[in-house]
């Protein structure tokens, strides 16, 4: 095949991307540099009409990341409570257990990233909430990318975003009305480099050729 790519090097990138939890190194200090080439590369994601009504929240400061922290662990208290009542598999189990770490030492993450969107979501129709929410989850993942691509690790979350959670970091940031937070993307090192795929189904069990 010809193409201008490291196809071996690109599809390890996008093959091993996980969510980073218990091996995020919570020591090392993230320089916002780092964080800007990486938000500046994901620019370049697409959004509906061109849009581009984005703007990214950099969080370094302590004493902000131990708000977010703290609300985090406020908020999803229920989402965790009825969460211990269900059975689960090992994969499940495993994820479980890194995103209670998570939860534990959110406020020891060096850095983390809010990305918001201009508009509020809350009652638009299909189509305009699948364009809302597309115009800002590639470039989120692109950011993501590239920041493994740089040895860093990262997780993508929403639970700060339960009941009163957005409004008291927005409050907290400065975050104005009419702007939607629309993840917490805790940012650090990674202990060591070595990421391996997920187990996923076989790609013809979750694809449908000229219908479902
Ligand atoms: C929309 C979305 C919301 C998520 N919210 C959280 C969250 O609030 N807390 C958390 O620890 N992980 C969260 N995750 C991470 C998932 O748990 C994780 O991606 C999933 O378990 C698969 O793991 P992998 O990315 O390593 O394959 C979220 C992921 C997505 C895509």
């Amino acid at each position: 095949m010809s193409t201008p790519f490291d196809l071996a090097a690109t599809d390890e990138l996008l093959s091993t991307t996980r969510a980073v939890r218990k091996r995020l190194d919570l020591e090392r200090p993230v320089d916002v540099e780092v964080l800007l080439e990486c938000i500046d590369l994901a620019q370049q994601a697409p959004t509906g009409g061109n849009r581009q009504g984005w703007r990214f929240v950099v969080v370094t400061d302590a004493e902000q990341r131990q708000l977010i922290a703290d609300t985090y662990r406020r908020v999803s208290q229920s989402y965790f409570a009825s969460r211990a009542a269900t059975p689960t598999d090992d994969q499940t189990g495993r994820v479980r257990s890194s995103s209670d770490y998570l939860r534990d030492n959110l406020e020891r993450v060096p850095a983390m990233v809010i990305p918001c969107q201009q508009g509020r979501p809350e009652s638009l129709p299909l189509a305009a909430m699948a364009s809302y929410f597309g115009s800002i989850i590639p470039a989120t993942w692109s950011m993501m990318l590239a920041l493994r691509a740089r040895g860093l690790g990262s997780v993508y979350t929403t639970l700060h975003l339960v009941d009163d959670g957005e409004q008291v970091v927005a409050e907290a940031l400065g975050i104005p009305d009419g702007w939607t937070q629309t993840a917490l993307i805790p940012v650090a090192y990674t202990i060591g480099t070595d990421f391996k795929p997920a187990k996923r189904p076989p790609v013809t069990q979750i694809v449908g050729v000229d219908g479902w």
